[in-house]
């Protein structure tokens, strides 16, 4: 079969014949449907991510839609071989039946991107109704969700936050707030203080850095900053008066610590919401063939998603 493989951490995957993959006990061999490729697969890929190393050379991508024997369309949250292939290793009981009216390469969106949307508010902030909410990175995928999904559980006052001027224009135009520009300026805290209206209750980071940093004095007393990516830095020097002053509560939110519960239920409600059309990305389907060129501009963040079909 043809799959995208990785023959060196730090290399683009190259498409080529490979063996056909093999199932073991709870699992089978499924043909993909589509395939997301996702910051952390570059990540996996570039061999600095935190989590284990693949044994090379190996095919690359973690999340697919996934055709059962029974014909029935399927979203495969992390797969046991790479995605970016023509079939995959799947565990039988990791599957998640998709919802009526749902397009292969929505489902794709609703899943890695998605599941860090809706879960970063909904599990990681915790978020209520009638709540504010500032998005840093608000012009990715994860991001354009995010603001959509914090809309539709009830934020009061939602502000995105991104550094691309056609970035910003993507999310002007999902009905936010207000944007902010991530532009470097000195003046960050205040531009994110005066969109806030009075203080966000809750910032979903995707940028981590100096953003994070400025956004601190714009959080409202008791706000819940949720950590989700650090497209911008990997550190920060934090000052500690920061979080004291206002009673901050500074947390981490990763999907894969969800619970195959937690996992399937906010799954469905995201693509639920695709389904419905009451959430929806610009969606860029890329032949197989294709792989390696839709791996370098993601790399470029896109500002949609790239979905990989076999
Ligand atoms: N914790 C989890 O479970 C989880 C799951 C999925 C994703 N993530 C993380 O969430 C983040 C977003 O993922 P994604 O799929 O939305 O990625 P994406 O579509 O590639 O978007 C990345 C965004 O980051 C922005 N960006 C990049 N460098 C930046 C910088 N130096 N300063 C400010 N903004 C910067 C880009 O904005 P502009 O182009 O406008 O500059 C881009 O819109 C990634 O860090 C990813 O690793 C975490």
């Amino acid at each position: 079969m043809k799959a995208a493989v990785l023959h060196g951490f730090g290399q683009v995957p190259v498409v080529e014949e490979c063996d056909e993959p093999e199932a073991g006990d709870g699992e089978e061999v499924l043909d993909v449907i589509a395939a997301g490729i996702n910051p952390v697969d570059l990540a996996i890929a570039s061999g600095g991510f935190y989590g284990p190393r693949p044994q090379l050379p190996a095919p690359v991508g973690s999340e697919a839609v996934v055709r059962g024997g029974d014909g029935r369309l399927s979203y495969l949250p992390k797969a046991v071989s790479g995605t970016l292939a023509e079939r995959a290793v799947v565990r039988t009981d990791s599957l998640i039946a998709l919802p009526d009216g749902i397009s292969p390469g929505q489902a794709v969106a609703a899943g890695v991107a998605g599941l860090a949307a809706w879960g970063s508010l909904q599990h990681g902030a915790g978020l209520r109704s009638g709540e504010s909410v500032l998005v840093l990175g608000a012009s990715g995928a994860v991001g354009q969700i995010a603001i959509q999904a914090a809309q539709l559980l009830g934020a009061s006052r939602v502000v995105g936050a991104a550094r691309s001027e056609e970035g910003l224009e993507h999310v002007a135009e999902l009905g936010v707030d207000a944007t902010v520009a991530l532009d470097g300026g000195a003046d960050l805290g205040e531009r994110l203080s005066a969109a806030a209206d009075g203080g966000f209750d809750v910032c979903i980071d995707l940028v981590y850095g100096p953003p994070l940093l400025a956004a601190l004095g714009a959080m409202a007393p008791l706000g819940r900053i949720v950590q989700v990516g650090s497209a911008a830095a990997p550190d920060v020097t934090l000052p500690a008066a920061a979080l004291r002053a206002r009673n901050l509560l500074l947390t981490g939110y990763t999907s894969a610590r969800l619970s195959p519960e937690q996992r399937a239920a906010t799954y469905l409600a995201v693509a639920g919401a695709f389904a419905a059309g009451t959430v929806a990305i610009e969606i860029e389907e890329i032949p197989l063939e294709n792989a390696a060129q839709a791996w370098s501009r993601q790399a470029g963040s896109p500002h949609h998603k790239l979905v990989v079909v076999p």
